[in-house]
Order: structure tokens, then sequence, then C-alpha cells
């Protein structure tokens, strides 16, 4: 029998990051996760869960895909990690180079963060400027972190060099251009947030970036294989000249991937790019089972199926809230709008019914008319109360 009380007490005094107040049981215990299967995750007490965040967002095929499972078991006959390339990373690179409409060439990483500090220092390489402009939360390396005021640990001298933008607003983004004249080495954003991008938003971005010779960097972690097979850039048509991938991309394991021109990922080596892991095997095992499944099948259409069907019936669970609340954006990458407290409560409630979100709800291909229906009488009941 696990002590899961021992447990607990072990984590809170061990682990530098634990649980966040949506990770705790409603007698703010923290949960321990213990497996998932599905769209379903279970904890150490026995709780099942539908699970709404998915291992934030990697796990777009479920946990234990059993195709995705038998790569990774097979790949262990392999070994995990060699001195030069293995032959899956250049079978995974294809396998990208052929869904995503910038992709030329690719680098491996492990982290979101990995690519886009890469991302912005092939940018800083290649122009010879030092500013770039940013939207949306690109990993917590120091470059990024520096428009973060409140982050502590970060080089003041940074501060200058990274300008928020307002997502949408490009007349925003013209006057960053123009007060900054010749400095800017990169716009870098996610395609898209909470809301869909508004007509010429991404077109505009685009020809923005051409005309002052910066980079234009689709930050597609939680867009890539999500909203269509080959992320935000194929489901609008506007090409970035690099783009970043991780999440979804191995199905939970960890991997992330620059893609690009040719001619910018050429330079990573003059900026220092690298990490011991970077090739690791189980990974790009995944990785390549993961994107066959896409290949093969229309993932992107399914989960904006999915969505569509849980944004009809949440909408309606919601209407026994005295107060407006709804899922906005995208239906593969929704986001639970409300005034922050009734956000809380009803999140917590859904938890105690057994539905479990941070607030974004990220369907998995497994999550099916079952685990809709508890979380719309979770949400149901939770907006009554
Ligand atoms: C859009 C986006 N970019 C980058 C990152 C950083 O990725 P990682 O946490 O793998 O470093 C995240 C992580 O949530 C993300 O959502």
């Amino acid at each position: 029998m696990n002590d899961v009380p021992g447990l607990r007490r072990r984590g809170r005094a061990l682990l530098g990051i634990g649980w966040r107040d949506e990770s705790l049981t409603a007698e703010g215990e923290p949960l321990i996760a213990n497996r998932g299967d599905g769209a379903w995750v279970e904890d150490l007490g026995g709780q099942r869960f539908v699970d709404w965040n998915m291992g934030f967002g990697a796990l777009a095929l479920g946990y234990r895909h059993p195709e995705v499972d038998a790569a990774v078991s097979a790949g262990l006959a392999e070994g995990t990690i060699f001195s030069f390339p293995h032959r899956l990373e250049i079978e995974v690179a294809e396998l990208l180079c052929s869904m995503i409409p910038c992709a030329e060439k690719v680098a491996f990483g492990k982290n979101g963060s990995d690519v886009c500090t890469a991302a912005v220092r092939i940018a800083r390489a290649v122009t010879g400027r030092e500013g770039v402009l940013q939207c949306g939360y690109h990993g917590f390396h120091d470059w990024t972190i520096a428009a973060n005021r409140a982050a502590e640990g970060v080089p003041a001298v940074l501060r200058g060099l990274v300008h928020p933008l307002v997502y949408g607003d490009l007349e925003g983004v013209r006057g960053i251009f123009a007060e900054h004249a010749g400095q800017i080495a990169a716009v870098i954003l996610e395609p898209m947030r909470e809301t869909l991008p508004p007509p010429g938003w991404l077109e505009g971005l685009r020809a923005l970036t051409q005309a002052h010779g910066a980079l234009l960097v689709f930050d597609e972690m939680v867009t890539g294989f999500r909203v269509a097979r080959g992320g935000a850039q194929a489901l609008f048509g506007v090409t970035p000249d690099l783009a970043c991938f991780g999440k979804a991309l191995a199905n939970g394991l960890p991997l992330s991937a620059l893609v690009g021109r040719a001619d910018l990922i050429d330079v990573l080596p003059r900026v220092a790019y690298g990490m011991t892991m970077r090739g690791e095997t189980l990974a790009l095992a995944a990785a390549r089972a993961t994107l066959r499944v896409h290949a093969r099948e229309d993932v992107a259409g399914k989960l904006h199926d999915i969505g569509m069907h849980l944004r009809d019936r949440l909408t309606k669970a919601f209407g026994g809230c005295p107060e407006e609340v709804r899922l906005g954006g995208h239906p593969a990458m929704q986001t639970l709008i409300a005034a922050p407290e009734l956000r809380r409560r009803l999140l917590a409630l859904a938890r105690s019914a057994g539905v479990f979100s941070f607030g974004h709800f990220l369907p998995c291909v497994a999550h099916g008319e079952q685990e809709i229906e508890l979380s719309a009488a979770a949400f149901a009941a939770a907006s009554r109360a």
C-alpha cells in the first residue's frame, strides 16, 4: 500500500516546484499522480479524473498511446544516446519537413525553452541586432523572462532588449519598429493564443518583419500538432522564417524541434547551440510514432470536433451560473473565461467531481462522449453551486 499522507509530506518538504492551487484536493491536500490512461489520470489515493490539461498539451494522442508506447519499448533495445546522429533524427526530421510549411531543415532540443532561445539567438546573429518583440510565453530563459518584471534573478541589462507586443495590435508593432528602427532582430509570437488571429494580423507581421529586415518566428509549442498537422502556419497560410515545436511532437516524451529556412538553421553552430540529451532516441522514437499517426489520420480535425462538442456541452452547463462563463479560443486549445474567483471556484468544484483542468481545455483524441458528459455534469453542478 502507498503511504499517501507520508508521500504528500515528503513531497511538500522536498520538491522545489510542487503543487498549484488547482492541483490540490478539496481538502487542500496535494494530488499525486499514479498513472494515466487515454484521457484519464488516476491519483495515488485512487481517484480518477478526466484530464483536460493532458501534460500541458503534450498528450494530444492521450496517455499511453499503444503505438507510441511500442516505439519507446522497442527503442530501449537499441540504446538511448549516441555520439553522432541516430537514424531516428533523420527520419523525424524528414517527417517534420513533409508536414510543416516553413521546415526546410531541423534541429532538435528537449524543451520549448531550448528551441525558442535558439531561434532568437539565430535572429540576433544574422541581423547583428539585439532587440526582440515577443508575445506569449516562450520558456524560462533570461532573454524572454526579461520582459516579465516580476521575475527575479534576470540581469537588468536584458530588460531593454525585449519588447512585449499586444496580440492583434499591428499598429502597436509598427510603432515599436519605428521607435527602435534598425534594432529589432525578430518578432517571436504564439501565432494563436486565446483568440483566433484577427484578419490580417499574421500576414501583417509577415510583411512588417520583411520590410524591417527582422525574422518572423512562430512559437508553435501549443498550436503544433493540435490545430493542424503543420501548425498554425498551415492553418492560416502564413509562413514564418523559423518555428518552434515541442509538447505534442512526441506525445509526452521530452522533445522539441526548431525548424525553418535552411540558411538560418545552418547558423546554429555559430551560436553555440547544443545539449547532451539533444539526440536521445526514446523521445525521437515516440515522435516518429506520433508523426506517423498524424500522417495517417486527421488528428487535428478530431481534436477540433471534440473541442466543439465540449464547448457546446459546457456552454449549456454554464447556463446555471449567474455570471458570464464561457470557453474561448480555438476548439483544440480552449480557455475558461470567467472572473478570477468564479473561475477558481468552478475548477475546484469540477475537480472534486473528477474533472481536472488548470483552466485550459486541451483535448486529446481519447476524449469521447463519456468524458465530455462527465465534464458537463461536473460543471453544471459547479455552476449551480
Ligand atoms: C508557447 C510556449 N512556448 C514555449 C514554452 C516552453 O516550453 P518548455 O516548458 O518545454 O520549455 C511553452 C511551455 O508551456 C509554451 O506554452
